[in-house]
This record gives C-alpha cells, structure tokens and sequence, in this order.
C-alpha cells in the first residue's frame, strides 16, 4: 500500500499539507476564471462531432472534452492527450479485458501489486511525468506539475520520487475518466427521459442546478474503499481497526431515505445532496468545482443546439465493480 500512497490514501496533517499545495487551483473562484477557454472548447468539440453527423459519443464528445482542460491544467501538448486517455483507461479498466493488460484478478497481477491499479501502464504515467519534472524543476511554472515539483508543503517536507509519481497519476485520472463518463451517462439518460430534456431545452437557466442531479443520477465513481484507523461503531455496526470499509457511493445517491423516487431522473430535485464526490470527509474530490464547471458548459451548448439525437447501437459499459463507466455509445445528431 505505501508504495502506492497518494494525496487520496494519505491521513491527517501531511494530507492537509499535500492538498494545500494545489488546492488553490481548484476553488470556485480560479475555476470560473476557465469559462471562457472551457466554452470554446466545448464549442470546438462539439462542432466537430455534429459535423459529423453520426459518432461515437464518447470518443467525439465526452473523452475529448475533459482531457484537453487537463491538459491546459498540466500544461501538456494537445497531441499528448490521446495517450493521457489511452493510460487512463487501461489502469482504470483494470477488470475489463478490453483495457486492461494484466487482469486484476489474475495471478500475473502479484507482479504489479505495488502499482496504482496493478497496472503497467502506470509505469508509463511515471516516466511521461519524470520528463515533465525535469523540464519544470527549478522554474517558475504555474501550472499543476510545477506546483507539486517545486511547492513545499507546510509541513517542511517536499514530495519525494514516491509522491510526485503517484500523485501525478492521480491528477491524470481523477480528473478525466469520472468527467467522461458523467457527460455520457447525463447524455444518455436524457436520451432516455426525454421529458427531462425537453424541460431544459425550455428553461436553460435549470441547467446549472440540474447539474447536481446529473452527478447524483449518472454516480461514475461506484465506491471506494478504506481502513478503520479505530475500533468504532457505525449505523448499528461495529467496525474494529484495520477493518477494510466499502463506501459505496453509488448506493448512497439512491437512498430512498434520502431522496423521494431515487431512481427517477428530476433535474429540479433539491435539495441534491448527493454523494458523487464523497460528502464531508477530507478527502472530498478537490476538481469537483471543475467537474461541475465542465458540466455545466458542456450541456448548456449541447443541450442548447440539439435538435435531435438517436442511439444508433447499444451503449458499451465498461466492466468494473469501481466506476461506472461507458466505452461507446453510437449517436446520429443534428442541430439546430
Ligand atoms: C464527475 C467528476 C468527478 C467525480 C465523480 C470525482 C469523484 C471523486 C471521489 C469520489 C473522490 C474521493 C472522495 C472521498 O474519499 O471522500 C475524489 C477525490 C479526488 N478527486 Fe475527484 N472526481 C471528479 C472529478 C475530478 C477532477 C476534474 C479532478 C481534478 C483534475 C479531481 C481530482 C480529485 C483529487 C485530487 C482527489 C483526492 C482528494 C484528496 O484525497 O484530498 N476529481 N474524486
């Protein structure tokens, strides 16, 4: 485990410490500041794949969107970004025989236990950011490599070999496979509530708020799991130290205790709270005001200029017990 420990497996003050490096980037306020490059690209991206008339949604639209904000986020070439999408999905298909190169549950996996994913690609991840930090060490790059190369924490202690791989990683596919697959999912499933869709071609300023309904109600992320740090009891259950703990967010997003009619689709719904990106612990995702950002530009173009969209063959899940993910989905689109 240690030798996979990023910002995301990491407790108390040095976690608060790593965060602090980068999490200027992602407040609220330095996310709006992307407005403008993130409506221009979205409308690039989606001039592009409604040229074409008929698509892979996900390869035209969900898969290009994201990785390009991560690029401008890392500060890496355009050209960069099909192999930032080609690592991403061969560690986190890590049980799809389509992506992954070692199967997670096979015996050849052992020999990669100490990478993220148990996956090679990662040693890929490690080198591509090696070349990055060399170029950036010493300099004055804003960007998110250089700040965790060259930041201190303010706990005295700089990332070592170690931390910069995994959290290099980390930054590579926590920001790119969870916003493709919300913007497939949302797609799809208004594709299939076509009321819904309806109600916000007629009322766009819904979209921003129907975002969180989006998130709550396409969950990419199905769970995570952590380690008891102390003997405790929870909803009725004790739980002792060291006892791995599944939260499983995907569930939650569709407690009936929570939500009326959970499994309908009600972009006015609200309160939203959702549980797509954690809910109140430390390690809440730090690129959710990106996330939502991303989203909230991404539909109102799309939602705004489509006249008609069809599936024209089946939407292609991903197989993974971890994020709910789609690898196609064929489309034929027109505009308005
Ligand atoms: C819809 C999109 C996204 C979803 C569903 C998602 C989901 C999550 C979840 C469930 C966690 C763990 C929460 C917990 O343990 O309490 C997390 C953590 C994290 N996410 Fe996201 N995420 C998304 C987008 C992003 C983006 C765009 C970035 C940045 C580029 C990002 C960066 C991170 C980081 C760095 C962490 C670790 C935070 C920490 O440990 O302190 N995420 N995300």
């Amino acid at each position: 485990m240690d030798a996979r420990r990023s910002l995301l497996e990491t407790d108390g003050a040095r976690h608060r410490a790593m965060r602090r490096l980068i999490q200027f980037e992602f407040t609220p306020g330095n996310v709006a500041t992307y407005e403008t490059f993130l409506r221009g690209l979205t409308a690039t991206t989606l001039d592009n794949a409604f040229a074409k008339g008929e698509f892979d949604f996900v390869d035209e639209v969900a898969a290009d969107f994201p990785i390009r904000v991560l690029a401008k986020l890392l500060d890496v070439p355009d050209e960069d970004t099909g192999q930032l999408i080609e690592w991403g999905n061969r560690m986190v298909g890590f049980d799809d025989p389509e992506h992954a190169d070692v199967l997670i549950d096979s015996a050849e996996s052992e020999k990669y236990k100490d990478l993220p994913f148990r996956s090679p690609a990662a040693l890929e991840v490690f080198r591509y950011g090696d070349e990055l930090r060399r170029q950036r060490e010493g300099k004055d790059g804003k960007d998110l490599i250089s700040l965790i190369v060259n930041g201190v924490p303010n706990d005295g202690m700089k990332l070592d070999d170690r931390d910069f791989h995994t959290n290099f990683l980390l930054l590579v596919v926590a920001g790119n496979e969870t916003t493709r697959h919300t913007i497939t999912h949302t797609m799809n499933n208004l594709l299939n509530n076509p009321g819904q869709l309806a109600f916000l071609q007629e009322n766009p300023s819904a979209i921003p708020w129907a975002v969180e309904e989006f998130l709550r109600y396409a969950s990419p992320v199905f769970h995570f799991r952590r380690t008891a740090t102390k003997d405790t009891e929870f909803a009725g259950t004790r739980i002792s130290e060291g006892d791995k703990v599944v939260t499983w967010f995907a569930s939650g997003n569709r407690d009936d205790a929570v939500f009326d009619n959970p499994n309908t689709m009600d972009c006015t719904r609200n309160p939203n709270e959702h549980m797509t990106f954690g809910r109140g612990g430390p390690h809440m995702c730090l690129g959710n005001a990106l996330a939502r950002i991303e989203l909230r530009i991404m539909f109102e173009d799309l939602i705004g200029r489509l006249n008609s969209m069809e599936r024209t063959g089946d939407v292609d899940f991903l197989r993974s017990n971890f994020v709910h993910g789609i690898k196609r989905m064929p489309v034929r689109a027109t505009q308005r």
